[in-house]
């Protein structure tokens, strides 16, 4: 009878080897070869059982029972999945080493143990003993929250099938290591084939799993990004270390939006919840100060102030240097170019020029354009706007000022918050915006006009 055997596959070309090669013959890239199992047995069988007919169902005829979703009591934690978490769901927990990750999930599972649920927590990286000093320090040490401490995917797996918990929480899935495989735990192939079965166990019976996975940025690790496809919502856990605010985006779901986001507060209590966090990414100065503008960032459906600090120099050697942090670097280059060509900043070209969002908040979409591009002329041209001023708008390459979606959410946030002014693109329909001038610019030389005209008040 053939016997189980493990190949490795090239991940770019599909080259098989049965030994591992640093360096795949066939497409010459490094460290693409990932070992796999191949059971020929199992293959005829499935080949085998093809023959027989395979009957479809037409879409109309399929039921659809509405499962309630469960609460995980953490407002922020249910918006972002989407109103809670699907039963027999499978979600990924992305985040840096040290961010949170863990902290987080310990605290939904007291949570949803607090609420009557059966909670299984797994932790491969941590003892017994620590993660009850963490719990303790949640203030949740008195939860019924069942814990195993174990990296073996057999072990693991014959825990969740015997418990049969509501939710299961696998706490890192790289160092989970099964024997069916040589390779270390951690490396692409262990990572891929313990996943796929803990998700297929899951997927048999009503249990909820979350899988929790580290990146760096570099993304050098193996690991979130093979998975993404395996399961049904992808998290990702961000935040500056330096920072006590931490952000947990989607950025898959198949059961709610995509790009929602919540907001937390890592305190020496645990994670707390934001409700209102725009007022947690502006610097709190009483005067205007250049290089400073605000924008509103759409986050899914929550609309986010955010302050963009820009800062240009006069190079006076070699070529100007430019630099980002948490805005994206080709958006900057594009909207110097603009502002030097189309808005009459030319002296920019001898610019060493430094572009950042404050708090760690990431600005990568393009209705951010506007306020980087004023927040960088204001800077140059040592003028400050006022510290109720922001600005909402994509920028084109010929200098046009394009609006945003979700205008509207976004102007009132900015009321909400105290804002007077807004700079935005045209829009077909008036704008409603109640104690908030609107400054309609249709190009960025008439922005940047506007913004630098007088000294405003404060
Ligand atoms: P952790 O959840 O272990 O991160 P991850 O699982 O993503 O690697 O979080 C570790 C950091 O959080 C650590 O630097 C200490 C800090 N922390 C707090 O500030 N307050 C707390 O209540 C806890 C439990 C951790
Ligand atoms: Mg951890």
């Amino acid at each position: 009878m053939p016997k189980v055997k493990t190949v490795f596959t090239c991940q770019q070309c599909g080259y098989q080897s049965v030994r591992w090669l640093g360096r795949c013959p066939s497409c010459d890239q490094w460290n693409t070869l990932v070992e796999e199992l191949v059971d020929p047995a199992q293959a005829s069988e499935s080949l085998a059982s093809l023959q027989e007919p395979v009957s479809s169902t037409p879409l109309a005829e399929v039921s659809v029972e509405e499962t309630p979703r469960l609460r995980t009591g953490l407002e922020e934690f249910d918006r972002v999945l989407g109103g809670g978490l699907v039963p027999g769901s499978v979600a990924l927990v992305g985040g840096e080493p040290g961010i949170g990750k863990s902290t987080l999930l310990l605290s939904v599972a007291g949570a949803l143990a607090a609420s009557g649920k059966t909670v299984l927590y797994i932790s491969g990286e941590e003892s017994l003993r620590q993660t009850k000093l963490r719990a303790t320090r949640l203030g949740l040490s008195g939860a019924a929250v069942h814990l195993l401490s174990h990296t073996q995917l057999e072990v693991i797996a014959e825990a969740i099938r015997q418990g049969r918990p509501d939710v299961a929480i696998v706490d890192s899935v790289q160092v989970i290591e099964t024997d069916a495989l040589r390779s270390a735990p951690g490396s692409i192939g262990q990572v891929r084939a313990c996943a796929h079965e803990l998700v297929r166990l899951v997927k048999a019976s009503r249990c909820a799993l979350f899988l929790v996975g580290h990146v760096t940025k570099e993304g050098a690790l193996a690991g979130p990004k093979v998975l993404e496809h395996l399961v049904d919502t992808v998290l990702y856990f961000e935040g500056e270390a330096s920072t006590g605010l931490r952000l947990l985006r989607s950025t898959k779901n198949r059961f709610g939006a995509t790009h929602e986001l919540g907001v937390f507060h890592m305190t020496a209590e645990g994670l707390v919840e934001v409700r209102n966090p725009s007022e947690m990414f502006l610097s709190d100065r009483s005067e205007p100060v250049p290089g400073c503008m605000v924008t509103v960032n759409l986050e899914g459906s929550r609309p986010l102030l955010a302050e963009v600090q820009a800062l240009t120099s006069p190079c006076s050697f070699g070529l100007p240097r430019r630099r980002t942090m948490g805005v994206d670097y080709n958006r900057v280059s594009m909207l110097l170019a603009v502002l030097e060509r189309r808005a009459g900043l030319g002296q920019l070209g001898q610019q060493e020029v430094f572009v950042s969002s404050l708090g760690g908040v990431r600005l990568f979409e393009p209705g951010a354009d506007l306020a980087i591009a004023l927040a960088i002329a204001s800077s140059l041209k040592d003028r400050a706007g006022a510290r109720t001023d922001l600005a909402i708008g994509e920028v084109g390459l010929t200098g046009e000022v394009r609006p945003v979606m979700g205008l509207s959410q976004r102007l009132a946030e900015a009321r909400r918050v105290g804002f007077r002014r807004c700079f935005v693109g045209p829009t077909r329909a008036p704008l409603e915006a109640d104690g908030l001038e609107i400054v309609t610019v249709r190009h960025l030389r008439q922005a940047v006009e506007h913004l630098l005209r007088k000294d405003p008040a404060p």
